[in-house]
């Protein structure tokens, strides 16, 4: 009816589209997330971390032999971002399972295992699912979910709510973001009894207080990743090289593309690339490659070097600073984004792409809130 757009329309605020609105509003709903939970200590230093549905349960998660992730979509993209910062402040061998073919594989789950369910909505058929099998074979099961009273959520023993704000268009963007900083925040909580860490840790609160103001930043490549979609909207397809803490940058860039502008789009994890994805590049083909600071830094410039060599049309992620290092001929495009601490970089670095994929989808003229074929929440198997 009328006034069913006319409510839909206020809801839009000043924009076009939900996703458009909700990608611009992660300043906030991160701020959110945070709210009450990163604890400042004098002089506005960081102190710790306070995550009140796990309190009781920190100690028994520390204990535990093994981190089970396990999600679908943009959840399990989110889970793949912040494994790396859980391995490296737990100390504990972290695993990652798509719902469906942990379900598929009926895989083995212990009493000594800590399985974490992300979920956006809480409902989602095959990790719920899959909450049933973990919780039947004695696992502690963790939710995080954007949904108070959602299966999940009372289906596990303990958890983290995201409280970003509901998300209305069916591509996922706000919930990945505070999906990333709640994993992040878990791993600094399960490591904060260790005095060996202490430093890392302050830099990683730090750079958490200060995450709003810089994806505000990092929202005003608006206008360049349109134009950059205006260049890419008539691709039939579009590779994606991440690795390291950008692995899952790569996953979730090429995800939100195919999801909404229908575009053939492939996340590869860099190190793999000898092993065929090379084989597609010519020059044709465009290719964006996540190169910004951190340990792997050399090796992705080695790969840029080779994409380079056999004619790739290069779009270079660098951190701000680094583009004529990075792309020395001027040659390829160019996306600079602020720095922050490694772990924090997917946070970062996923909004500029999210932009291209709602640009992408504009211009080739598709629905952006309710893609073909795709449900915001599955709830059947
Ligand atoms: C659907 C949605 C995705 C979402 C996935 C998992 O496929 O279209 O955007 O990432 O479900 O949803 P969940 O609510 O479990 O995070």
């Amino acid at each position: 009816s009328t006034l069913e757009m006319e409510v839909e329309q206020i809801r839009k605020g000043n924009f076009e589209h939900f996703m458009q609105k909700k990608i611009h509003e992660q300043p906030d709903s991160l701020t959110m997330t945070m709210r009450g939970r990163l604890i400042r200590g004098r002089e506005q230093k960081a102190k710790g971390i306070l995550l009140g549905g796990l309190k009781d349960h920190l100690k028994t998660i520390r204990r535990s032999r093994r981190i089970l992730f396990i999600g679908c979509g943009t959840s399990y993209n989110a889970a793949l971002a912040a494994r790396p910062v859980v391995e490296e402040l737990s100390g504990i061998p972290v695993t990652m399972e798509i719902a469906s073919d942990l379900l598929d594989r009926q895989g083995p789950i212990y009493r000594e295992d800590t399985a974490i369910f992300v979920s956006q909505s809480g409902e989602t058929a095959d990790t719920l699912q899959a909450l049933e099998y973990a919780k039947s074979n004695g696992a502690l099961c963790v939710g995080i979910t954007n949904t108070v009273g959602s299966a999940i959520a009372r289906g596990t023993h303990c958890g983290i709510h995201l409280n970003a704000g509901c998300e209305i268009g069916v591509a996922s963007t706000k919930a990945y973001t505070s999906q990333i900083a709640v994993i992040v925040m878990l791993a600094l909580a399960l490591g904060d009894d260790s005095l060996s860490t202490q430093q890392r840790r302050n830099a990683i609160m730090d750079d958490l207080y200060n995450l709003p103001s810089k994806v505000r930043d990092v929202l005003k490549l608006d206008k360049h990743m349109k134009e950059l979609a205006a260049l890419l909207m008539d691709e039939q397809s579009l590779l994606v090289f991440g690795r390291g803490y950008n692995y899952a940058t790569a996953l979730e860039c090429a995800l939100k593309v195919k999801q909404v502008s229908l575009m053939h789009a492939e996340g590869i994890v860099a190190g793999d690339m000898k092993h065929g994805p090379l084989a597609l590049v010519d020059e044709t083909i465009p290719i964006i490659v996540i190169a910004t600071r951190d340990a792997c830094l050399n090796k992705q410039q080695s790969v840029r070097q080779q994409l380079k060599a056999r004619k790739g049309r290069l779009i270079v992620m660098c951190t701000e600073g680094d583009a004529e290092f990075m792309c020395p001929d001027r040659r390829c495009r160019i996306i600079e984004v602020p720095k922050v601490q490694d772990c924090l970089q997917p946070i970062i670095n996923i909004v500029p792409l999210q932009l291209l994929a709602y640009h992408l989808t504009v211009f080739r003229g598709f629905n952006v809130d309710q893609p073909r074929n795709l449900a915001k929440s599955v709830t059947t198997q």
